[in-house]
């Protein structure tokens, strides 16, 4: 569908309303009291039905604190509003009654829900669907699915512990020897990454199963062993999401996780590709030859379920005692955090359809994000948005090797590795070495003294970047902090000089190396900061 391209001025300093959830045992609310603070710096008020924020422990006085108004009841709201924003979709009836020109901001699952579509395209709404925000790189703050999978994935760790009649950790005691907890994580997108951080924290042996070789690295970098696949193929699809994998990938995976089962303590699936059902990964009879005790948490449960036996909203146990949980709200178990979360997600889609931050919306279509997420605007239905101009949040890579390696074979690798590094390293210094006789044979003296210090200064200032890692280059502004008093030190001995030039040299240097200092100080005493408990 087209939409204008024209920018679209709607309403003067919106009124934003937030109702009370309807759907039984939703906690979460759209509008928290600190985002209802930064709405108002854009110019919006903010309108709230008494009582909203409550299950999520938001109170109307903290509200009242931030300046929004109480309203007894949804009706007046509604018909007050400019934009309503809410978590779940709206039901039909609500769909139906929005009126011409009112914005509505929630999860609305376009593809699943195109009666909910129609109605409120009839009505004459603009919806953005918070589902809907593209994955790259600048909608990442708007990412709302991205926030409630974060906390599904830690949330999926902390349910799975509840059930789970031991540590997860592995200890050494007077009373005997506990052996650490055996995870493992199908699917390491966010929910995936989130749990694996959650259970390594808690002293898990974790391993984790992705059709997409790209996550390699993360799953590796967070502490859980990358589980590979004796088959070359790359799942990769566009959006940083999947693509279906080909029968026999799959018999390969499923031969896989038969291996593992026996031995696996906590099973949590999160496989998903968007617009599908979810891959039944993790079999009965897999559940079957599980140790007694052990637990499953299927978080791909909403979507039909990744694990055969899960009973959608339920947490069962089977005969050989194996408890398989497949709710479908852990967002909505995290309240408070959840709502934290995803009312920053809505803030900043609010923020970026205020540009002049005057409380003026202007829907802009030819921005990827906006037109990604608008599925009706002027009484058009907007949804499935063209792809996004700009490139997903990760780029698709080549599947690795993919049979783990044996120790000899490792040991070789590591071997051909370093001969290789080394017959690099010795001829740059053939090469380094032939220049500098070069130069030795036809520049003076004095050039040559001067010249070996520098080259030697370069050398060992590569030595030490190079060798750190990227994320330890900001703590080695600490370090370069001393290379740069040594550099003042020089400087302020040759200011006194008579030569305009050294003199301005010197000056530079003495300003620059001053910059280095001071700014080295500030970002090592912010990193600090991010590391200290308050
Ligand atoms: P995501 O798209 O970021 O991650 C899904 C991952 O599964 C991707 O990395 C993908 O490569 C992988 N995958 C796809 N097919 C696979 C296969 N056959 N084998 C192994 N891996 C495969 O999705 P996200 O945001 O992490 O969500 C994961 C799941 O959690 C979804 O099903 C979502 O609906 C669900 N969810 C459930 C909640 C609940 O309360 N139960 C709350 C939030 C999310």
């Amino acid at each position: 569908m087209r939409v204008p391209l024209i920018a679209v001025r709607q309403v003067d300093m919106a009124k934003i309303f937030v109702a009370k959830e309807t759907d039984p045992g939703e906690a979460r609310v759209a509008l928290t009291p600190d985002s209802a603070l930064r709405l108002r710096k854009l110019g919006h008020s903010c309108l709230i039905e008494s009582g909203a924020g409550e299950a999520a422990g938001f109170d109307d006085e903290s509200y009242c604190r931030s300046g929004v108004r109480i309203l007894p009841d949804a009706e007046a709201g509604r018909s007050e509003a400019d934009v309503i924003i809410q978590v779940r979709p709206p039901s039909l009836p609500a769909a139906e009654s929005l009126r011409s020109g009112q914005t509505l901001i929630s999860f609305f699952w376009p593809a699943q829900s195109r009666e909910l579509l129609s109605a409120a395209n009839r009505a004459g709404a603009t919806v953005f669907a918070m589902d809907m925000v593209p994955r790259i790189s600048r909608a990442q703050k708007m990412d709302a699915l991205s926030s409630m999978a974060n906390i599904a994935g830690y949330r999926a760790v902390l349910e799975a512990g509840n059930s789970f009649g031991r540590f997860f950790t592995g200890q050494v005691t007077a009373a005997g020897k506990i052996p650490p907890a055996k995870l493992l994580v199908i699917g390491a997108g966010v929910a995936g990454l989130s749990a694996i951080g959650a259970a390594v924290s808690l002293g898990a042996i974790v391993r984790a199963f992705d059709v997409r070789p790209e996550v390699a690295e993360q799953i590796e970098s967070m502490g859980a062993e990358f589980l590979l696949l004796d088959f070359d193929e790359d799942a990769s699809g566009d959006g940083g999401y999947a693509k279906p994998s080909s029968p026999e990938f799959r018999d390969k995976q499923l031969e896989l996780f038969h291996t593992l089962a026996p031995e696996i303590d906590i099973v949590i699936t999160t496989a998903l590709i968007p617009g599908i059902d979810a891959p039944k990964l993790w079999l009965e009879d897999m559940v079957r030859v599980m140790k007694p005790g052990s637990v499953i948490v299927d978080l791909a449960a909403e979507r039909g379920g990744n694990c055969e036996l899960t009973v959608v909203d339920e947490k069962i146990r089977t005969g050989n005692g194996v408890t398989i949980i497949g709710y479908t709200d852990f967002p909505s178990r995290m309240p408070e955090q959840a709502s934290l979360l995803y009312s920053t997600n809505i803030f900043h889609l609010l923020s970026d359809l205020t540009p002049a931050r005057d409380g003026n919306l202007v829907v802009d279509p030819q921005d990827d994000v906006i037109r990604g997420t608008l599925v009706a605007h002027k009484g058009e239905v907007t949804y499935p948005p063209p792809p996004p101009k700009t490139p997903a949040v990760t780029a698709p890579a080549k599947r690795r090797q993919a049979k783990p390696l044996s120790p000899e074979e490792k040991q070789a690798a590591e071997l051909a590795e370093y001969h290789a590094r080394t017959r690099k390293q010795a001829a740059i210094l053939v090469a380094g070495a032939s220049v500098t006789i070069m130069l030795g044979i036809f520049a003076p003296a004095s050039f040559m003294q001067h010249f070996i210090v520098f080259v030697l200064g370069c050398f060992v200032g590569f030595q030490v970047i190079w060798n750190v890692t990227h994320a330890l280059h900001t703590p080695l502004m600490s370090v370069t902090n001393a290379i740069s008093g040594i550099i003042i030190v020089g400087a302020l001995l040759q200011i006194g000089s008579g030569n305009i030039i050294v003199l301005t040299l010197a000056a530079v240097s003495v300003l620059i190396a001053s910059i280095n200092i001071v700014g080295g100080f500030l970002v090592t005493h912010r990193m600090l900061a991010m590391f200290r408990r308050s």
